[in-house]
């Protein structure tokens, strides 16, 4: 790409730091909790111990790891080749998929974070197709009429394992709510109503070699919107959470077959700030491109998005105004999720 083009150049106080090692890689921190899953394989296990340790997580990090986790291992493998294809795909294959501005699903190359261009491309779909599910008649809900799931051509296969590996992928989430609504106290299917007909998407994330990684971000610092998010990395590494007690940037060690998992801006709103969604961005090097397949789990369109009757009491009054879901995802300023006090929790994730 030659010299680094201005509009990824990030102001000096968001530049990176890179971690870097004289052997140029990335140092990791431990500090992110690592959580086993295999015995939930055993049915009469009782779920609560890790329950526990999510919810701990949840709370202090926001973010992340599990290993064991059920979902299979050569489909994620066969997920990351073809994404890697994909990417292959000359410029003109790749724009042909393009999104734009009524169709927020497909390729793109010149995502922005904050205003500030993000040092990748991504390629992004719906689980359940659009195209499948009959849109909603209403002739003023145009909104969701035009969203539909482009796909290409090559890798021949590549909907179908796309496909294979959301429903995978979305089996874990299911797993991961429930641990998570346990460690709240409640019911374990309290939380999986809202699912019924999810908005989730999956994307591919691809960050090429960057000539400048002290100047530009692969992501800028963001939120995710959602419920919570469940994301593959490859091994180079690059992502970076703002710890919760002091907003300290601390990489993410890729583990491998791991997926870390983060909580969005929902869950947090419906612990009423008792879970926390990080801020979290990834750094880019010179020498090594990445790959990364987050599955952003997202509710159902009329699911509205408060704090949980259930958890609020006297001492603890709701933080947030109610806000529908459904018209937060197709709107433009995504900033809905009003504090009834202090400041608005900013949403610039899938701003469409
Ligand atoms: C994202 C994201 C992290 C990564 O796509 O929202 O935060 O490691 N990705 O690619
Ligand atoms: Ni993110």
């Amino acid at each position: 790409m030659g010299r680094l083009d201005e509009a990824f150049i990030q102001a000096p106080e968001h530049r990176p730091i890179t971690h870097l090692t004289n052997s140029g890689d990335f140092i990791f921190s431990d500090e992110i909790p690592t959580i086993d899953l295999s015995s939930l394989q055993d049915p009469n296990y009782d779920k609560t111990t890790i329950a526990t340790e999510v919810g701990k997580a949840c709370e202090r990090w926001g973010f992340f790891q599990v290993i064991n986790h059920g979902l299979p291992l050569d489909l994620r493998r066969r997920v990351e080749n073809t994404a890697a294809e994909f990417f292959n795909l000359t410029a003109e294959e790749k724009r042909r998929l393009r999104r734009d501005e009524v169709n927020p699903m497909g390729y793109h190359d010149e995502e922005h974070t904050k205003n500030v261009r993000d040092w990748k491309e991504i390629f992004d779909f719906f689980l359940q197709d659009p195209t499948i599910v009959p849109a909603t008649p209403e002739p003023e809900d145009t909104d969701k009429r035009e969203l539909t799931n482009q796909w290409p051509q090559h890798p021949a296969d590549f909907r179908e394992i796309c496909q294979e590996y959301a429903r995978e992928v979305e089996k874990l989430a299911f797993k991961i709510l429930e641990l998570i609504s346990i460690s709240l106290g409640l019911p374990g299917d309290l939380l999986s109503g809202y699912f019924q007909e999810q908005t989730s998407i999956l994307r591919f994330n691809h960050y090429p070699p960057c000539p400048n990684p002290e100047l530009a971000l692969g992501v800028g610092r963001h939120k995710d919107g959602g419920a919570l998010t469940v994301l593959a990395q490859d091994s180079v590494g690059g992502l970076q959470v703002g710890r919760r007690s002091d907003g300290e940037w601390i990489p993410v060690k890729p583990i491998p077959d791991a997926l870390i998992i983060n909580i969005g801006n929902c869950m947090q709103v419906w612990t009423n700030d008792k879970y926390w969604s990080a801020e979290h961005r990834v750094v880019v090097n010179t020498s090594k491109e990445r790959f990364s397949v987050p599955f952003f789990f997202f509710p159902s369109h009329e699911t509205n998005i408060e704090p949980l009757e259930e958890l609020l009491s006297e001492e603890n009054p709701p933080c947030y105004k109610k806000c529908n879901w459904g018209k937060f995802f197709v709107s433009r300023n995504r900033s809905d999720f009003k504090k009834l006090e202090v400041e608005d929790i900013q949403i610039d994730h899938f701003k469409a």
